[in-house]
């Protein structure tokens, strides 16, 4: 089990698809289609910490439909999730892996791995060797939807900046790849490509929710708590005070939660 469970994967996802950038998308998109010529092989995708396909629902109505897809986590429940909604008779593989064995990365033939919400759980010694399995392929990488540290509501509480710093700390935990990046996965990732002459993009990608998103800002500000407690720098009565104004915050009209994602595209230079 991975601790990420399918509800709050399907309650993230509409947000998750209308904060993803669109222009890397549309970028990734084209870049696929245009290697993929009449009588060519069709494009082969590799989704790395899938969940149960998130990545494969947004991006798989621009691709050509013959593209080929391999869909890869460790947590078997989100792997069968995924097949179940994708279905039978698609062009896609479901592969149980651990990917802390990034040596073995079944990298052959992938023209672009994919990834979203993932590397901000990731360390920098993850992400290198990551990157140096990859660039000797040759491979793109979409990596998407990485929280950058950033959390801002239009409503401010006096604790808003204590409870981010808090949270933002919890963020860089090991999340099971050693000390997380958090905050920092963009960059990092950014830096480890560059260095391998990627053609390196990057473009912000912030949840932007109002009312209509109570469900998921009560779910996330429930994690928010639940992070800033274990840090353990705030008082109970101060987290329990913060977050009973955003809880009634989120549902009043017009009250937005912004936060803070982006979103790479890297491209073999
Ligand atoms: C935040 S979820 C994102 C899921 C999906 N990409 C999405 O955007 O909805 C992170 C995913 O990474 C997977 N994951 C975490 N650690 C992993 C590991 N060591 N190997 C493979 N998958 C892992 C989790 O099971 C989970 O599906």
């Amino acid at each position: 089990m991975s601790g990420f469970d399918k509800d709050w994967l399907a309650l993230r996802e509409p947000a998750d698809k209308a904060a993803r950038d669109a222009g890397l998308l549309n970028m990734l998109a084209q870049t696929l289609r245009d290697g993929n010529p009449e009588g060519k092989r069709p494009p082969n995708l590799l989704d790395i910490g899938c969940g149960t396909g998130s990545t494969y629902r947004t991006l798989s109505p621009l691709l050509p439909k013959n593209t080929h897809w391999r869909l890869l986590d460790y947590d078997p429940a989100l792997l069968a999730e995924a097949s179940a909604r994708i279905g039978e008779g698609s062009p896609v593989e479901f592969r149980q892996f651990d990917l802390n064995n990034i040596d073995a990365l079944p990298l052959a033939g992938t023209d672009v791995v994919t990834a979203s919400a993932l590397f901000d759980l990731c360390s920098a010694n993850f992400c290198d060797r990551f990157v140096g399995v990859l660039a000797p392929t040759g491979a793109g990488l979409y990596a998407a939807l990485n929280y950058d540290g950033q959390m801002k509501w239009s409503v401010v509480h006096p604790l808003d900046a204590a409870v981010t710093a808090d949270f933002n700390c919890h963020q860089r935990l090991d999340k099971g790849f050693g000390a997380a990046l958090g905050p920092d996965a963009t960059h990092h990732l950014a830096g480890a490509l560059s260095a391998f002459h990627y053609r390196v993009l990057t473009a912000e990608s912030p949840w932007v929710l109002d009312e209509r998103s109570a469900p998921l800002q009560r779910e996330l500000l429930e994690g928010i708590a639940n992070a800033v407690r274990e840090i353990g720098e705030l008082v109970p009565e101060e987290i329990e005070a913060w977050l009973t104004f955003r809880l009634e915050q989120a549902d009043v009209p017009g009250s937005l939660c912004r936060i803070g994602h982006q979103d790479l595209l890297a491209l073999p230079g």
